[in-house]
């Protein structure tokens, strides 16, 4: 099947083949039980040339997400570093997704890895706006799926594994098939929990609020970046639990999330949010999001970048 993405190159394992070589063994431990984690990274056309976003919270989150499954990888976060930015180099991006997956591979066959293999690869490609076309600017449409996110004391939601996704594809899908742009998922509490690949924030007389780790999502490097800029705007922020109602009731409610940025969220199970359109907090909060990724919104936001060339 030709490939839908333009990679020419990936790293793999301290070496950088032809993408059409880039291969993992059916008999890959990850492809039967999940095994892997990775993360989702952007490279911005930023001032002075390409820069990678907020690159050591993602190194760290991945060493994490691998110690969360007794996995072990050899390479430091500086020579991941060096292969991205190789990599970016040679396919010559200006911008660009960066996706490193550290999986587990061959090895006795069974449930628990015994003797497998670690394998590190790091794929680039070019992705425009996530949710679609125009999602930044008129936002998207949202269904409360009813597939509940998994409980914390199940898997950890903090771990950014391959097969924690699972949960996230069957709210898409769910999403998907009645006509909605993006899935939302509960938790089993029945409160807020978060999107298929989204953290969520409300806005509600000028102040914003997003749900703490306990309520199962992952913690987002964007919702982080989103709360400093806030923070920098001197708009309140409040970290609680929230409910449907909550949702469904907001001035205004966001999505963010490395691909999906700060996505505007118009509607919720057909009604809309607020007045339905993308509202002044979240424009204030998307606009300044887009120009620090771009090194354009001041110097506070400079150490955020790590160049490319
Ligand atoms: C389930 C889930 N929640 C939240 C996020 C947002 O995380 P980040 O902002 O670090 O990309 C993502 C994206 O990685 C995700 O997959």
């Amino acid at each position: 099947m030709p490939r839908k993405v333009d990679s020419q190159y990936v790293w793999m394992d301290g070496e950088v083949v032809d993408a059409d070589n880039a291969h993992v063994s059916f008999f890959a431990h990850c492809i039967h039980y999940g095994t892997a984690v990775f993360e989702g990274i952007r490279c911005y056309d930023a001032e002075g040339g390409p820069a990678i976003f907020r690159l050591p919270e993602h190194w760290e989150r991945l060493r994490r997400s691998a110690r969360g499954y007794y996995m072990e990888y050899p390479w430091t976060d500086e020579q991941l570093t060096e292969a991205s930015r190789d990599l970016i180099r040679r396919h010559d991006f200006r911008e660009c997704y960066i996706r490193p997956v550290v999986l587990t591979g061959e090895g006795r066959m069974g449930v628990r890895p015994v003797d497998c293999e670690t394998n590190v690869g790091i794929a680039v490609w070019s992705w425009g706006e996530y949710l679609g076309a125009g999602a930044l600017e008129n936002g998207i449409s949202a269904k409360i799926v009813d597939r509940r996110k998994y409980h914390p004391s199940a898997f950890d939601p903090t771990v950014k594994a391959s097969g924690h996704y699972l949960n996230s594809v069957v709210a898409t899908k769910e999403a998907a098939a009645g006509g909605y742009d993006e899935g939302i998922l509960l938790n089993p509490e029945g409160r807020i929990a978060e999107g298929s690949g989204e953290n969520i924030f409300l806005v509600n007389d000028g102040r914003i609020q997003t749900n703490p780790p306990e309520e199962s999502l992952l913690l987002g490097i964007t919702r982080d970046s989103v709360l400093h800029i806030a923070d920098a705007f001197g708009i309140e922020c409040e970290i609680a639990p929230f409910g449907v109602d909550d949702l469904m009731s907001a001035d205004e409610a966001f999505f963010t999330g490395t691909a999906a940025e700060v996505t505007p969220i118009a509607k919720v199970n057909d009604q809309p949010i607020g007045s339905g359109v993308r509202g002044p907090v979240t424009e204030k909060i998307q606009s300044t999001y887009l120009a620090a990724v771009r090194g354009r919104a001041g110097d506070a936001y400079l150490p955020w970048l790590t160049r490319v060339d």
